[in-house]
């Protein structure tokens, strides 16, 4: 199996560029998207990008990869703070994944500083815009 992970997007990030520039940047989602695809192929990793606003469709994408890929990097955006079935999907797959937050969660309103998907992830990074991707990246790539 080739070092293939995916890359999942969660609510409204497929509004980036144009939603809250001062917070999330001006980047759009597939000028993140070429960017993380330039780093993981330094390090030899295939990326599948994955974008939804809709739960169950993130949830069926995490089941769809279990046995063809070895990581996943989730911005799982405002289900972050309450979605315990995305959580369970994760944990259900036992692939490792991190979660990724362009914003610095911990530092903005409190319903924000907690995450129910953190506790089934191999860590979190937040708060370093689009290189959190790369970090999560490299994390991933040490660990497969
Ligand atoms: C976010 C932070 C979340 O609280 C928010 O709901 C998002 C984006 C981030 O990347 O900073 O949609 O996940």
């Amino acid at each position: 199996m080739k070092n293939r992970i995916l890359i999942v997007n969660g609510p409204n990030l497929n509004l980036l560029g144009y939603r809250e520039p001062s917070i999330y940047g001006t980047d759009t989602l597939e000028s993140i998207n070429n960017y993380i695809s330039e780093e993981a192929k330094l390090l030899g990793i295939e990326c599948d990008f994955f974008q939804s606003n809709c739960e169950g469709a993130i949830i069926d994408e995490i089941h769809r990869v279990r046995l063809s890929h070895k990581g996943i990097i989730i911005n799982p955006a405002a289900y972050t703070h309450y979605s315990y079935a995305i959580r369970d999907a994760i944990s259900a797959v036992m692939i490792p994944c991190i979660e990724v937050h362009l914003s610095n969660v911990h530092a903005r309103e409190e319903f924000r500083s907690k995450s129910v998907i953190a506790p089934v992830c191999k860590g979190q990074i937040a708060g370093f815009g689009k290189y959190g991707y790369i970090l999560a990246l490299k994390g991933l790539s040490e660990m497969m």
